[in-house]
């Protein structure tokens, strides 16, 4: 069975065809044109995105269909991103995505971003079930007992601030520009991660939480009586530092979770699966039972989407044209 998938949650305009053969994914293109329209604001701007989604969606569409090498016909369904996310930008890939299977005569498939980010990990790795997912992204921090295919428990999440968006506004205050996770990333491997000790996060609530607010704050505290001089000549060791307290508190949460639940496999999805240093650490602790999603899926795209939706088709059958957009969806659906 081969879909058609669109991604436009965020700021990423994404599309690609997937076949699911013999129980196997095979991601045949994909196309996708990330907006440098929100650097100069320091973050996602809603109307500037779901503007720009307008503008790009047939083109990256159009580019993913032929670097598959196979017509519009050869596809067996749609299906798109239907939260959680910008309303506005969900929008326009669902109604694409809708559009395009009622032209075709072919079923329409509207999936969870989250499922999508969890289901990253099988466009390269078999992962045997039951598993925990951490899902580490700009926009979530989240902790997922997948029992099966379309079986989750959410077990944990963050009380405030997402851990990308710990190193996003963290890079903004040390004037690196956004999305800033990378770059801090980049800064730590040149720095002293003992620099300086940023306060380890305590958070009094039974159960497995995330908390990035207190860090960041503390970074702002660290900044304020600094010279601009005294900033850039350190910029890697704080940096390092930084980093070093963010990764901490995702990984003290994390190993918490994975031994009391006796579980064989860590899988580490989303756009902050990519930081160098929590790779490093997980695999410290607890070696080639923690799986990381492949660098080309991390960050938002439609290949996780239709690896998602061909499953979710292949156990819940399709959508009907009735479905809408769900920005404040959560990784198990009401
Ligand atoms: O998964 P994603 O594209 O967005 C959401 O679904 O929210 O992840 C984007 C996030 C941004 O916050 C970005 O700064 C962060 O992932 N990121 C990183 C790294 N690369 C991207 N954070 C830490 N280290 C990295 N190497
Ligand atoms: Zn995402």
């Amino acid at each position: 069975m081969i879909t058609l998938a669109i991604e436009t949650s965020c700021d990423e305009t994404s599309s690609s065809v997937v076949e699911l053969k013999n129980g196997k994914f095979d991601v045949l293109s994909l196309t996708t044109r990330s907006q440098v329209e929100h650097e100069r604001f320091g973050g996602v701007v809603p109307e500037i995105a779901a503007r720009a989604h307008i503008e790009y969606i047939y083109f990256v569409v159009k580019k993913s269909i032929e670097d598959s090498g196979l017509n519009l016909k050869d596809v067996d369904m749609v299906c798109a991103t239907k939260g959680p996310g910008l309303a506005a930008s969900l929008i326009v890939g669902i109604e694409f995505a809708k559009t395009l299977s009622v032209l075709l005569g072919k079923p329409f498939v509207g999936v969870n971003h989250m499922i999508g980010h969890i289901y990253s990990i099988f466009l390269t790795d078999e992962v045997d079930f039951p598993f925990l997912c951490l899902i580490v992204s700009g926009g979530h921090t989240d902790l997922v007992m997948v029992e099966d295919w379309y079986d989750f428990k959410h077990i944990g999440y963050t009380l405030d601030d997402a851990a990308g968006e710990a190193f996003d506004k963290g890079a903004r205050m040390l004037g690196l520009g956004y999305p800033g996770g990378a770059k801090i990333d980049k800064l730590a491997r040149m720095g002293n991660r003992d620099f300086h000790k940023f306060p380890s996060v305590r958070i009094k609530r039974k159960g497995y939480y995330f908390s990035f607010s207190g860090l960041k704050t503390s970074l702002m505290n660290f900044l304020r009586d600094k010279e601009g001089n005294w900033i850039s000549d350190n910029i890697e060791n704080i940096a390092a530092s930084y980093q070093e307290a963010i990764v901490s508190a995702i990984v003290s949460t994390t190993l918490k979770a994975y031994h009391d639940l006796k579980v064989d496999k860590l899988v580490v999805v989303g756009g902050v699966a990519l930081n160098t240093r929590l790779r490093e650490v997980l695999r410290n602790e607890i070696g080639e039972n923690a799986l990381f999603c492949h660098p080309k899926y991390c960050t938002d795209n439609a290949a996780m989407i239709g690896a998602a939706g061909l499953k979710k088709y292949e156990i819940l059958g399709p959508d009907t044209l009735e479905l809408s957009v769900y920005p404040s969806l959560g990784v198990i659906e009401p």
